[in-house]
């Protein structure tokens, strides 16, 4: 046996008496992982040294407001690796994809067809309709759809509290007995991720991109459910193939067209998982 092989041997020894199975099965997992990767790269002393400083920067640049640890897994695509491990949902149901950081409970509640624009706004109007069903098509009525966007500026209300009224592109829509819903909007457009920390260093580093594609996120809530967290995003938008986050999901790509009123708009339609 190899010298590394014995160290790993005597260091997963020590976990033998570990008296919570589940932390022992993920310790053990996450160490020998971590030793593999070690050996894979032959990592040297500096390469080592350099990634604690970036691990000390990422706790660092924590703050109530700003999460950069979560940053980092989402662009590592563990989030939505999490995610579609956790949302094991039947065949025919909506896909789901990340919650972001951007998400803030207690948006106003919006009638059916009005808009979640407060504030002015040169984007384009536009209208999000559509149903919402079970697997075999049968409507939910009163369904919760709690909707949330960015700005054409780039920005969310919530990343901007001196620009912007704390309610401006939230809402909370409910789906009429026929499961329908209307959502008046504007385009969503692509936005940075927060990029201006040692995560975009990272990103930089290896010339990735930190733009996300225009998306419009949707909670969707109805008893007896289970809930599903997704996004509805523009075709013609631009870095869908790019997301930063790898939230992207092709059944999540909606297209936008003039309807009957003159109005820009699209369908789409949720169809829901039982409890
Ligand atoms: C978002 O879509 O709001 C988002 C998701 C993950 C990281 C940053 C932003
Ligand atoms: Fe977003």
């Amino acid at each position: 046996m190899s010298a590394p092989d014995e160290l790993l041997e005597e260091i997963l020894g020590r976990y033998s008496d570990a008296p919570n199975p589940r932390l022992k099965t993920v310790m053990e997992a996450a160490i020998r992982h971590l030793h593999a990767f070690v050996r894979e790269v032959d990592l040297t002393r500096d390469e080592w040294f350099a990634g604690i400083e970036f691990l000390t920067e990422t706790g660092q640049w924590c703050t109530d407001t700003r999460q950069e640890w979560i940053l980092l897994s989402d662009t590592l695509g563990v989030s939505t690796l999490v995610e579609m491990l956790n949302y094991a949902a039947s065949e025919g149901t909506t896909d789901n994809t990340v919650l972001g950081p951007f998400y803030v409970p207690g948006s106003p509640e919006r009638a059916n067809g009005e808009s979640m624009l407060v504030d002015p706004d040169d984007g384009d109007r536009v209208v999000i309709r559509g149903r919402v069903s079970d697997v075999d098509g049968n409507p939910i009525a009163g369904a919760v759809l709690d909707c949330w966007q960015n700005a054409t500026a780039g920005f969310y209300a919530v990343q901007q509290p001196d620009e912007q009224t704390p309610e401006n592109l939230r809402g909370i829509y409910r789906t009429l007995d026929d499961g329908t819903f209307e959502i008046r909007t504007v385009r969503p457009v692509p936005y940075p991720i927060p990029y201006d920390g040692p995560v975009g260093s990272l990103l930089k580093g290896n010339s990735r991109g930190w733009m996300r594609p225009g998306h419009t996120h949707v909670w969707l809530k109805a008893d007896g459910f289970k809930e599903l967290i997704t996004h509805v995003f523009d075709v013609e938008s631009a870095h869908l193939d790019e997301d930063p986050v790898f939230g992207v999901r092709d059944s999540l790509i909606t297209t936008f067209e003039k309807d009957d009123n003159g109005e820009l708009s699209t369908t789409f339609d949720f169809v829901l998982d039982r409890a």
